[in-house]
């Protein structure tokens, strides 16, 4: 039954996602095609799509059925992650030749226009969230909400520096839960929160949204670690072994991997206390919580 409903969330949320992209980046016949060539190639390569389904299913819990136009907020915020992860893989940062299971966008179009593609993703969604069909304050919010998750102060591109300056030093506890909780929990936080502002949540609902992101976002990073370590490249679409190599500050570096999974699991089971208020309606979220620790890629 769980399972079941589960799956069907994440289908019913990923073919929501695509729809929106698709609609919403320029097509690949449009000039100049190499940059619309190379954002698709690296956005249309079998992402989870796990930002626009938490995003539309905080929604979803604060106004009881999914508002009209969120998947825009969702299709903007994936959008920015793929951006994230085009830079993330080029030669000057983790330098990676494989992501989504396909080559990096820099192996196949070329360095300057992969930084141009992640460029262009992030303008474009910004040019979204613009358009975005809900009040125009709960549109100014989502902005800026969105733009701090993935600047420089305490956000994704804050958590890269922190990332990359890390490398080949000693791990320490507070720089790598700063790296863990920037780079990646922020954009987390900003797509619950930002579902909960387009739904129209009160001030106490997206509190309790910003608290489930935080613990949920840092326990996805620690598990994108200890998968980095269990799985096999082609497992991942991506290669594995990396942070190893690269003398990353990680979870399993500096705990193990059982302790950091475990750790994992009382983030987790730490969100769902922040989203009790909104009993059965949570379920969903909750399970996608559980799915975020027990995923396998
Ligand atoms: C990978 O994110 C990068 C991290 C922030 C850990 P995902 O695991 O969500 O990657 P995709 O979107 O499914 O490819
Ligand atoms: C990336 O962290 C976080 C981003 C902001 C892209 P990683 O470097 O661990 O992500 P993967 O493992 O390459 O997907
Ligand atoms: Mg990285
Ligand atoms: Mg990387
Ligand atoms: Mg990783």
């Amino acid at each position: 039954m769980e399972q079941g409903f589960l799956k069907e969330t994440l289908a019913q949320g990923s073919a929501l996602a695509d729809a929106a992209l698709e609609r919403l980046i320029p097509a690949a016949t449009v000039r100049p095609t190499s940059i619309h060539q190379a954002m698709r190639h690296s956005v249309f390569a079998g992402g989870k799509r796990l930002r626009p389904i938490l995003c539309m299913e905080a929604g979803r819990m604060v106004a009881g059925s999914l508002p009209a136009g969120i998947e825009d907020v969702g299709a903007a915020l994936e959008m920015l992650h793929t951006y994230s992860l085009i830079h993330d893989d080029l030669p000057a940062l983790d330098n990676d030749d494989l992501r989504r299971g396909r080559p990096t966008c820099h192996k196949a179009f070329g360095e300057a226009t992969a930084i141009l593609a992640g460029d262009a993703l992030q303008t474009q969604a910004y040019e979204v969230l613009a358009g975005l069909r809900c009040p125009s304050d709960a549109r100014v919010r989502i902005i800026a909400e969105i733009a701090r998750g993935t600047g420089t102060v305490d956000g994704m591109i804050g958590g890269q520096v922190v990332d990359l300056e890390a490398e080949r030093t000693r791990p320490d506890a507070e720089t790598l839960d700063y790296i863990h909780r920037a780079k990646t929990a922020a954009l987390i936080t900003a797509s619950t929160v930002s579902g909960g502002l387009y739904a129209g949540g009160n001030e106490d609902a997206i509190a309790r949204l910003r608290t489930f992101g935080q613990g949920v976002g840092l326990a996805f990073q620690i598990v994108d670690d200890v998968l980095d370590v269990t799985q096999s490249s082609e497992q991942l679409g991506k290669t594995a072994g990396k942070d190893t190599a690269a003398e990353k500050v990680t979870y399993p570096a500096l705990y193990g991997i059982e302790e950091s999974l475990r750790r994992a699991d009382v983030l987790v089971a730490q969100a769902f206390t922040a989203l009790e208020p909104f009993k059965e309606r949570a379920e969903t979220l909750k399970a996608l919580a559980r799915y975020l620790v027990e995923r396998k890629k």
